[in-house]
């Protein structure tokens, strides 16, 4: 295993040195890359120096490097966690046999699907929150934001790495069609709807940051599990790196609620809109939005293809090693929600049919621990409101509950009473409208907007005042 090597045009500890025509393709797709950072990268700030953590070491705690530079200068490299010792296939009809260091020709064309799947959503996640500097609440948050993209940036050039290193020519078409594709674009569309969708504003992003980086967690973990090794070390590394963009989020929620919290016992009121804050519903309302999208990420719960994935060994669950069953799924039965009857019912089926919503399922207990902390947050404050997640059926785009109407609290409705109250439930326009108010820059060293309270403590050891972007 080699350390990683930063003396080379792409750092990396892949050896691929050792590998001319590899390092050779991939040399020749990077200037495309950073054209498409150039152009569809962070817009503004592309001169300014930021305040950036860079990857030095794949194995120990202190894996990473922090300093200024500009972003166009960023080292991206391609970077595998350490190959684990004689490991075999953890799971499906391959169990205990040895993992593989190439692609199985039955498996070329899933597993080629697979990667592109996720290595589209990183960059679109760039292009969704391209503008969001240009409103940035402080230095500290305009600096988590960039970090978040060039990172994403690089999860790019992680599944990159492995259509150019194992998948020929198709790969290389791939790779190109990766920098083409533009989020929102009617005629050449990212792969998955809600990475299509805007990310027009910090609530937006933070609320993005949680629960769909969330999703990006939960799938790279269930990758990892992966009997094709290169895609598994990648995955576990790019874990490492999406750890701190659910942080921005939990802790960017938090400090939002911690602000109108603030400004409620300051004025004495429910509603703070009148005070530059934001309202707790609203809040609630972003959650019930971005959890019910990010949710439709994990595909219907009962699929064939994930029946298929798991089997062959190409897919697993989140923290396969850590569930108490034979790994195989072939003979038990599990249970999924659906509508029936306008009832919402639990069905039975094969456990390997329901591998997507066991993911799903953890995903959103993991979701709930969140949660969790903002409640805290309110009643450590003494404010007699809870935040919830909706249902697993609320405002779905994906699986049994499409053609439903569930409200946040589980119920069957009518076309009509679902009208009647959608208002309550997602955020209006004129609510998105007044949140877009709020969204003037403030770059002054230290400060923060109005809206949000200051993190607790800044990057790195460094203090919340510290000048994190130099513009
Ligand atoms: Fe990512
Ligand atoms: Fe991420």
């Amino acid at each position: 295993m080699a350390d990683i090597d930063y003396s080379q045009k792409i750092p990396n500890n892949v050896n691929l040195a050792e590998d001319r025509r590899l390092q050779r393709a991939l040399e020749a797709w990077q200037p495309k890359y950073v054209d498409w950072w150039k152009e569809m990268g962070p817009a503004g700030f592309q001169a300014d120096d930021v305040y950036l953590r860079t990857a030095v070491d794949v194995g120990r705690e202190g894996w990473a490097h922090f300093g200024h530079v500009q972003m166009p200068e960023y080292r991206w490299g391609i970077f595998l966690s350490e190959p684990e010792k004689d490991r075999t296939i953890g799971f499906g009809d391959l169990k205990g046999e040895p993992v593989w260091q190439e692609v199985p020709g039955e498996y070329r064309a899933d597993l080629r699907r697979l990667i592109v799947v996720q290595g589209d959503t990183e960059p679109a996640s760039v292009e969704q929150q391209r503008l969001l500097g240009k409103s940035a609440p402080s230095l500290y948050d305009l600096r988590n934001l960039f970090q978040v993209n060039i990172e994403e940036g690089r999860h790019l050039w992680a599944m990159v790495y492995l259509l150019f290193g194992y998948f020929g020519r198709e790969g290389r078409d791939e790779a190109d069609a990766m920098l083409e594709r533009r989020s929102g674009d009617p005629d050449q569309p990212r792969i998955l709807q809600a990475f299509n969708e805007k990310t027009p504003d910090w609530l937006s992003f933070f609320m993005f940051t949680y629960f769909t980086d969330r999703d990006g967690k939960y799938q790279l973990g269930a990758l990892k599990e992966s009997a094709f090794d290169p895609l598994s070390r990648t995955c576990d590394f790019m874990l490492k790196e999406e750890a701190h963009h659910m942080f921005v989020g939990a802790s960017g929620i938090g400090r939002i609620i911690q602000r109108t919290c603030d400004l409620m016992k300051e004025y004495n009121t429910q509603d703070v809109t009148p005070h530059g804050g934001i309202n707790l519903e609203t809040i609630q309302r972003y959650i019930n939005f971005h959890y019910s999208v990010s949710m439709d990420l994990f595909g219907s719960p009962k699929s064939s293809n994930a029946a298929i994935y798991y089997s062959a060994g190409l897919k697993g669950r989140f923290g396969e090693a850590s569930k108490d069953d034979d790994h195989l799924l072939n003979s038990s039965e599990s249970t999924f929600l659906t509508v029936s009857d306008g009832k919402i019912i639990e069905e039975s089926s094969g456990a390997l049919s329901l591998v997507n919503d066991d993911v799903r399922s953890d995903y959103s207990i993991d979701c709930g621990k969140g949660v969790r902390r903002w409640n805290r947050i309110l009643s450590d404050n003494g404010v007699d409101f809870e935040m919830r997640l909706p249902h697993v059926g609320f405002h779905r785009g994906v699986g049994p509950f499409v053609d439903a109407k569930i409200s946040p609290d589980g119920k069957v409705l009518s076309d009509e009473e679902w009208e009647a109250s959608v208002k309550q439930w997602l955020p209006s326009e004129k609510e998105q409208a007044y949140v877009s108010s709020l969204m003037v820059p403030e770059y002054g060293v230290g400060k923060m907007a109005g809206w949000i309270a200051a993190p607790s403590s800044g990057i790195n050891t460094k203090p919340v005042d510290f000048d994190y972007v130099r513009l």
